[in-house]
């Protein structure tokens, strides 16, 4: 009989941010595909009896390609396994879960999606910035960094009174910052930019956008990290200061 496979969230990286529903699944998974960036959640593999295989690692110079992956789960699937592929955040904001679930839909394997708690909104939380206020905004577009330039209308984002977090963005600041001063952004509008949420080396760097190029490269800023435009970061100034995660 065919197994099933569950596209599971693993929340932004603490264990207790994941949903039960996952926790559950990942203790009576067969075999559990992971990518790299689950941070705490790694911990909670150790409690299962399930194979495991990091996906997102690189060996050598190679990581695995999204088709070995896609056919992975398949395979285990076919050998009647209970298989969880499991991501950081939500898989449906950025994850590929999408493309996974269509591709275990082609092959005729049944899925199911494990929603988790994405970094887009729960990085920007944890340090103070909400990412919608009533005051603020009416509206918030997730971006990512990567493709966006040739297929975003950077026009209409630009105009539209909307808070914009982007993922994967680090390497295109330069491009983004530019793209949105020049289609009408203006360059007074607050930024966040928050590096490596819930971890010890958590940073948060609040700039405007005419100043975001600079300062992210004076301040190194590096990959994973969320970029918030938009002017509820002013928040983060009276927010942070009574903010307590522990
Ligand atoms: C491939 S996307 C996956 C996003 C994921 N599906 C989610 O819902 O959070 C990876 C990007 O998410 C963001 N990200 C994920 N975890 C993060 C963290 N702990 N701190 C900062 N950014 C994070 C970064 O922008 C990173 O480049």
């Amino acid at each position: 009989m065919v197994g099933k496979v569950y596209i599971v969230g693993a929340g932004p990286g603490k264990k207790d941010l994941i949903t039960l529903r996952a926790y559950e699944l990942i203790k009576r998974a067969d075999v559990i595909l992971h990518d790299e960036l689950i941070g705490e959640v790694a911990e909670l593999l150790k409690e299962s009896k399930a194979e495991i295989v990091n996906v997102g690692k690189r060996s050598g110079k190679h990581r695995k390609k999204q088709e070995e992956i896609n056919e992975m789960l398949v395979e285990y699937a076919k050998q009647g396994k209970t298989v969880v592929r499991l991501k950081g955040g939500d898989p449906c904001i950025f994850g590929r879960g999408g493309e996974e679930a269509e591709y275990l839909a082609r092959n005729g394997i049944p899925f199911e999606f494990v929603p988790g708690v994405t970094s887009a909104i729960a990085v920007p939380a944890n340090v103070g910035i909400p990412i919608t206020h009533r005051r603020y905004d009416p509206a918030v577009v997730f971006i990512t960094g990567r493709e966006s330039r040739e297929r975003l209308n950077w026009e209409a984002l630009a105009r539209l009174n909307a808070t914009i977090v982007i993922l994967m963005g680090v390497a295109r600041i330069p491009e983004i910052s530019k793209l949105l001063i020049e289609h009408g952004k203006s360059p007074d509008t607050p930024v966040a930019v928050i590096e490596n949420g819930f971890s010890e080396n958590q940073r948060v760097i609040v700039t405007k956008l005419a100043d975001l190029t600079n300062k992210a490269e004076e301040e190194k800023i590096k990959a994973p990290a969320v970029i918030v435009i938009g002017n509820v970061v002013e928040l983060f100034n009276f927010l942070s200061g009574f903010i307590q995660t522990l």
